[in-house]
């Protein structure tokens, strides 16, 4: 089991919620300034945390694997 964390730079991040879209159980807007959280992912979620990672266009989400 891979256990994997992500991370939102959020001093890159500018809110364009592909994340959100792509693995909405993962990553959450919040408020006005579309910060999100970070969080580990569940097994079922990777490849959509893999694929969020990919479509964010300011490359803010970090993914961790260990
Ligand atoms: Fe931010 Fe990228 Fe998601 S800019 S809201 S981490 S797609």
């Amino acid at each position: 089991v891979v256990e994997m964390r992500t991370v939102v730079d959020l001093t890159r991040c500018q809110g364009y919620a592909q994340c959100v879209f792509l693995a909405p159980e993962v990553f959450e807007l919040h408020g006005e300034e579309g910060l999100l959280y970070t969080t580990a992912v569940p097994d079922d979620q990777v490849e959509r945390v893999r694929q969020a990672a990919a479509a964010c266009p300011v490359q803010a989400i970090l993914l961790g694997e260990e």
